[in-house]
């Protein structure tokens, strides 16, 4: 297996950080380091000039396109790579998460950063809101397949059951995404694993389900130099094996809905 390389988020400036870093720009936006050494003693991180999130996971927040002054819910939000990505885009974000440890995590990110939120610790499939949402990230609990590389346990920890138990969840949480958008807004629906069921087949039963809603196939414009990660559908799947020559990526699967 190969070693992933650290990718870093740059808040702004990613020439500039990138030059402090010694990393590449990748043609998304993300920093690539691929020199050692401790993330807490690297330039910037004090400041929260940057955060660790790999390049696949940027993805989804890319999607919504511009947002700033837009109202937004991230439904699964910690420890808030995502929720960083939202802030650092000028949108006006909640936070939701089922799990307080993590919440409290997102909360010292974000302040590092100097980013606000609204931040709720609920579970998000029973969460309402006084005010619909003109876009909502669902960025859902799942069997972490596509990170493989970097978590070889899952491996060993996750099985058939697992997926069984977690696709029913996805789809109370899309249940609840759907519910909270406003006529014509954006779902981002979005797991970093590579099973069929957590992904395409979630979202094929939401699209069958619910007719108010139609796929925004994703265009090669959107996502420079990865094409080759749109599906036929129009939706975005990367895999480890995508950009070799670079260091390859996490794998996802993301679609965009409208409502
Ligand atoms: C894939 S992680 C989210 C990663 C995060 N979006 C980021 O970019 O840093 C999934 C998250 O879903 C949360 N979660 C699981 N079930 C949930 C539920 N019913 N409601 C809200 N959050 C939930 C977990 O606590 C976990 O933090």
């Amino acid at each position: 297996m190969i070693e992933a390389p650290l990718d870093l988020t740059p808040r702004s400036n990613a020439d500039f950080w990138a030059g402090q870093l010694e990393a590449e720009v990748l043609p998304t936006g993300t920093l690539r380091r691929t020199g050692g050494g401790h993330i807490t003693e690297l330039p910037g991180f004090a400041e929260g000039a940057w955060w660790v999130q790999d390049v696949a996971a940027t993805l989804p927040v890319r999607l919504l396109g511009d947002i700033a002054g837009k109202r937004v819910a991230d439904l699964c939000a910690a420890p808030g790579g995502k929720t960083m990505q939202l802030c650092a885009a000028g949108a006006q974000v909640t936070a939701v998460d089922i799990s307080g440890r993590r919440m409290e995590r997102l909360g010292e990110n974000l302040a590092r950063a100097g980013l606000s939120a609204e931040l709720v610790t609920a579970d998000a499939s029973k969460w309402t809101a006084a005010k619909m949402f003109d876009a909502i990230l669902l960025d859902a609990p799942c069997t972490g397949t596509g990170t493989l590389r970097r978590h070889p346990d899952i491996a060993w920890l996750k099985d058939e059951e697992d997926v069984g138990r977690l696709t029913l969840t996805q789809d109370r949480l899309l249940l609840r995404a759907v519910d909270l958008l406003k006529p014509g807004g954006t779902l981002i629906y979005a797991v970093c694993s590579l099973q069929e069921d957590e992904g395409p087949a979630r979202v094929h039963g939401l699209l069958a389900r619910d007719r108010r809603l139609h796929r925004v196939s994703v265009l090669p414009a959107e996502l420079p130099g990865l094409a080759e990660a749109i599906t036929p559908n129009g939706d975005v799947r990367t895999f480890p094996s995508m950009w070799p020559e670079r260091g390859g990526m996490d794998g996802f699967y993301i679609a965009r809905l409208k409502l």
